[in-house]
Formats: C-alpha cells, sequence, structure tokens
C-alpha cells in the first residue's frame, strides 16, 4: 500500500462513493469525511469487505476544528472536496447552502494550507454560466462569461474566486472540475437525477417520465470521479477550472439508449429543457490532464441498469426506492 492518503469530503454522496470505489480497488489509503453516517450509496459500489480499509470521519465541513482536526490526524496527502449541497436544498436554505458550500469550501482550503497541502481538487459546477439567451449558439468557451442564476451557481463561482486568491495569497493550487449531467449508479438527489431515476425505473422493468429535455452533456459518474482522481494524482500549480465535456446529446437519445438496455419499459421526457447552454468545451481539461474518462454515452447506460439490476436482484436496492 502506497503512503498516499486520499481525503475525500462528501464521500457518502454520488460521486464521493464512486471516488472510494476506485481508490479502493487501486489500494490506496482513503479518508472519508462526511456529515452522513449513512452509507447507502457506498453500499451499492463496494461490499462491507471492501470498505474495511476507509477511515470514514463523520464531520461538518461548516465546523473549521473539525475539518483541520480530521485533515490532520490522518495524515491527508490528496484533498478531494465533493461534499455539497445542491441546487434545491440551497434554494430551500440559502444560508446553509453558503455555509456548507462556501465556507465549507474554505474551511476545506484552510485545513489544507494549515496541514501544508499544496493542492486541492473541488467540485465546481457548470452551474457558474448563466442561461442559454446570453452565448451564441454552439459549445461555451471555457471563458465565456460566468452569470449564474442560482444561489448555487453564485456559491461556486465564490469557490472559484476565493480558490484563486488562495493560491496568490498562499500558494495553495487547486484544481476545480465542473460537471454538468452526472448520471450513475448512486445519482438520486439533485434537479438533474431523473435520468439515473428512470435507468433505476428500467432495470426494475418499470415506465419513467423524465423531468426535463432538450440538450445537454452527460457525465457517467464513474468516469468524473476518476477525472477528479487523475486531478488529484497530478497537481498543477495555480487555480485552474476546468469544465467536463461530451457530446451535447438530446433527451430523446437518453431515453432511446434506456429503452436499449432495457427492452419494454416506456421512457418518456418533458419537453423542457435545463436553463444551461447545451454544452461547454473542455478543451482546456484534454489540454492540462493527462488523461480524460469519457465512456460512450450508450456503454454507461448500459452498465448503469446492469449495475442496478443486480443491486435489485441481491436485495440491495428497492423499486420503487
Ligand atoms: N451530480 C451532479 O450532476 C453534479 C453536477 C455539477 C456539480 N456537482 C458537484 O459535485 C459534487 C458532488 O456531487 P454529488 O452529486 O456527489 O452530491 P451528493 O448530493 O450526492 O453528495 C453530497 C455529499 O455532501 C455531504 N455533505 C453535505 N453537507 C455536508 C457538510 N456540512 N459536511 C460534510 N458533508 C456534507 C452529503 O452528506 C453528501 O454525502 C458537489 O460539490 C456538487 O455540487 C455535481
Amino acid at each position: 500500500m502506497s503512503q498516499r492518503s486520499y481525503f475525500v469530503t462528501g464521500a457518502m454522496g454520488c460521486i464521493g462513493a464512486w471516488t472510494l470505489y476506485h481508490l479502493v480497488r487501486r489500494g490506496e489509503r482513503v479518508v472519508s469525511y462526511d456529515i452522513s453516517a449513512d452509507r447507502s450509496r457506498l453500499d451499492l459500489l463496494l461490499t462491507e469487505a471492501e470498505q474495511v480499509g476507509v477511515t470514514f470521519v463523520r464531520g461538518d465541513l461548516t465546523c473549521r476544528e473539525q475539518v483541520q482536526e480530521a485533515m490532520q490526524r490522518y495524515g491527508a496527502s490528496h484533498v478531494i472536496h465533493l461534499a455539497a449541497l445542491q441546487v434545491p436544498f440551497c434554494r430551500a436554505n440559502p444560508v446553509l447552502g453558503a455555509q456548507v458550500n462556501v465556507v465549507g469550501t474554505l474551511n476545506v482550503f484552510e485545513a489544507a494550507r494549515e496541514a501544508g497541502i499544496r493542492h486541492v481538487v473541488y467540485a465546481s459546477s457548470i452551474a457558474v454560466y448563466g442561461p442559454p439567451q446570453i452565448y451564441p449558439d454552439g459549445l461555451i468557451a471555457h471563458d465565456a462569461p460566468l452569470s449564474p442564476d442560482t444561489l448555487y451557481g453564485g456559491f461556486k463561482q465564490c469557490n472559484e474566486q476565493n480558490a484563486r486568491v488562495y493560491f496568490t495569497d498562499y500558494g495553495v493550487s487547486s484544481t476545480a472540475l465542473r460537471p454538468y449531467v452526472v448520471y450513475g449508479v448512486g445519482r438520486d438527489q439533485g434537479m438533474t437525477s431523473d435520468p439515473t431515476k428512470a435507468m433505476l425505473a428500467a432495470a426494475a422493468g418499470e415506465d419513467y417520465h423524465i423531468g426535463f429535455g432538450g440538450v445537454s452533456q452527460l457525465q457517467f459518474a464513474s468516469d468524473v470521479a476518476q477525472q477528479f482522481i487523475e486531478a488529484a494524482d497530478h497537481p498543477l500549480q495555480g487555480a485552474h477550472v476546468f469544465n467536463l465535456g461530451g457530446e451535447p446529446v438530446d433527451m430523446q437519445v437518453v431515453a432511446d439508449a434506456i429503452r436499449a438496455a432495457a427492452p419494454g419499459v416506456n421512457i418518456t421526457f418533458e419537453p423542457k429543457a435545463l436553463p444551461f447552454p447545451m454544452g461547454f468545451d473542455d478543451a482546456q481539461l484534454r489540454q492540462h490532464m493527462g488523461r480524460v474518462y469519457e465512456t460512450p454515452l450508450s456503454d454507461g447506460i448500459q452498465q448503469t441498469v446492469e449495475w442496478f439490476r443486480t443491486c435489485l436482484a441481491e436485495g440491495r436496492l428497492r423499486y420503487p426506492v
């Protein structure tokens, strides 16, 4: 086993569970830091025996001392900060949203600085951009103006700005990744979780109506997690922010791919598109990262439906949930 130690916040969430999955399979030392002790997403990916080597710390990101203590006690060398409250939770409780998403992120940077860790990887979001009307057609350039119209997007933009200052003032470098619509086992909450919910329904042999349509970029949770790990393994000097890319796809293509993975089910969707442009340019990611993970959509959907089927058959998941 290597001496590296990955400190993963939000590890009980979807992308966090996948991050643990890949790190554990690589034999890495992992510290999970999450306010929740609910391992239900992780249990879909790793057996109890596989989780034995993980150090689980139950802690609140909004408490600076708790984050510092955990990072120092377990000798973190790599930090992957994923914990956050998603759009609907920030909308329902704006102050808590800011405490978790902004202050919590500052606490992670601060704890890293105090522990002498020179690089932090963290999750931003394409929600830092504005509505499609303010941009030209086509993929949105990396440096297009940011104009978030959700509190969540504003908090993520604030984190990106704070990360720049952490580099200039304290020399702590960072790499942020901005996912769009993440899908895969474990994606069960947030405004864009419906395609995955449709995959679960399909695995159970049930029809599903997805609450949005239009064209967007879908990213496989397993790929997204590996991209975060890649970013942690190859620390860049400076404060970097990368869009995750992928081919923009119409929801009809997604529905067809789910139907192909589960013939006989009916997957429909609302025509209304998400309030974001259809896709974001990932040229910067490709330029800076040694490897870009991009499982083809039909393969990712097929794998997800099959994984769900196995979980349902083994009683690790129920449908309806
Ligand atoms: N899922 C997507 O489509 C998507 C898209 C863009 C950006 N992101 C970002 O990626 C990251 C991971 O997303 P996800 O889908 O895995 O999220 P998730 O909602 O599944 O998980 C978030 C985790 O953060 C934890 N958390 C919340 N408050 C906390 C606190 N105060 N202290 C410690 N832990 C706390 C939760 O318990 C949960 O386990 C987030 O930062 C999210 O904003 C996700």
